[in-house]
């Protein structure tokens, strides 16, 4: 099939209006031009009759979903150890399985298989941590870029507390850090790099500070973990008494704070005082629900963050989450906000379908630009999801159609033929 620059997309959509509202519509259209929405209607408008349309046969039409955490380098062993709490599980699967990625060959196959089936999951867009390798982290990179999909992709910082054989040197560390960014940093239309020290247990002040340097000079993003599980609070705490909470660790070096995009993942133990701070330096909250059941975090509290208007987005985490499946963290997210409602704070009401479906899409596409909702002026990334095999004798709604595909939760959407990355079907090869 070519691709035409401006075509139209006939199915059944379902896309977020706000935080709180899904709208869908049952034989619309979505009108494309050069990558972007032109607009979603029941009726196809007189100036685009002209356009070529593409009949999907009533599949389920849906923005694409932003993974805004996801570990490449851990892809391999998802589905390991989840019977640990996060740091007995970092140093018994991660960094050993991370460490391998020195070899380069082992990287470009390990990745591969990732990016292959980041491909044929719900994602779009993704950020990605890969491991202290750089160029490991250049072959992560120019998978993504011939895959289609879009990513922030960060090599990873470590020069503290980690084991012998997966630590950096700290002048080393910043060295190799900025010659990856410069190698990389305009060698890719669809792929960039982010800055990524691990978490504050593992990064010194003098890298942090070095990183923040950096983040100055090429004014670059920046991801992290924050506040995601109690030992690593404490330790945080213990590493940094002159901090007033965990999020300052990060904005003293200059790694948040007002104009420097950063990600964030888990937030479960931000208190008022680090909520206060992630809003004043617009962190975008990374909301990884499989993951802090897995590796036993905790359950964030989304529904406050909302309340406050935070900026929240959601990630598979992998492998402290098990699977890619963005559809996943969805019902994930569904499930625990009722537990925390239920069990810790009866004030945080749980999620409704219709903000966990935000929070996946939109929400997370705040990082990207414009992206994440069929809203005209949007960057169309589109999944087209055939689900008649999810139906039967009955009648469902479009809106039931899409939970039902969200139970479903599958990392690979087996008979998805096209989805669209700034209006282009990257299936279609
Ligand atoms: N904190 C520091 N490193 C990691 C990691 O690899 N995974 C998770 N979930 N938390 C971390
Ligand atoms: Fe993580």
């Amino acid at each position: 099939m070519k691709q035409e620059k401006a075509f139209i997309l006939k199915g059944d959509l379902c896309w977020s209006t706000s935080v709180s509202e899904l709208a869908t519509m049952d034989d619309g259209y979505l009108v494309v031009e050069d990558g972007i929405i032109a607009g979603v209607f029941k009726q196809i408008p007189e100036c685009y009759q002209a356009l070529p349309l593409i009949d999907t046969d009533n599949a389920l039409i849906m923005p694409g979903m932003m993974d805004l955490h996801v570990h490449g380098s851990q892809y391999q062993y998802r589905g390991l150890g989840m019977d640990m709490e996060l740091l007995d599980w970092l140093n018994t699967y991660a960094f050993p399985e991370e460490k391998k990625f020195a070899d380069t060959e082992y990287a470009r196959h390990a990745y591969s298989l990732f990016v292959d089936d980041m491909k044929q999951s719900a994602t779009t867009r993704a950020v990605i941590f890969a491991s202290i390798h750089y160029p490991a982290a250049k072959v992560l990179m120019d998978l993504i870029e011939e895959s289609g999909l879009i990513a922030y992709v960060g090599k990873v910082n470590m020069d503290r507390n980690s084991p012998d054989y997966y630590v950096e040197e700290t002048a080393r560390s910043l060295a190799d850090t900025e010659t990856w960014i410069r190698e990389t940093i305009h060698q890719y239309k669809h792929v960039f790099p982010i800055l990524t020290p691990r978490f504050t247990p593992t990064c010194s002040d003098e890298l942090m500070e070095g990183l923040g340097a950096l983040q100055k000079k090429y004014d670059l993003p920046v991801q992290s973990h924050l506040s995601e599980n109690p030992s690593e609070c404490d330790w945080v705490k213990e590493l940094c008494p002159w901090s007033s909470c965990y999020g300052e660790t990060y904005l003293r070096p200059g790694l948040i704070g007002p104009g420097i995009k950063s990600v964030m993942a888990h937030c479960v133990y931000s208190d008022e005082k680090e909520m206060e701070l992630l809003g004043e330096n617009e962190v975008l909250i990374v909301h990884c629900p499989q993951s802090n059941e897995n590796v036993a975090s905790g359950i964030a509290p989304i529904r406050k963050f909302l309340d406050r208007g935070l900026m929240v987005g959601m990630g598979s985490d992998v492998a402290g989450g098990a699977t890619l499946s963005m559809l996943r963290s969805i019902q994930d997210a569904l499930a625990v906000s009722k537990l925390r409602w239920r069990i810790i704070d009866q004030e945080d009401k749980p999620l409704t379908i219709d903000e966990a479906f935000y929070l996946a899409t939109e929400g997370g596409g705040r990082f990207f630009g414009k992206v994440g909702s069929f809203k005209k002026g949007y960057e169309m990334d589109a999944l087209v999801i055939p689900d008649r095999h999810l139906l039967g004798p009955r009648d469902y709604t479009v809106r039931e159609r899409l939970e039902r595909v969200i139970y479903s939760s599958e990392p690979i959407l087996e008979g998805m033929h096209m989805k669209f990355v700034k209006g282009v079907n990257i299936l279609d090869s």
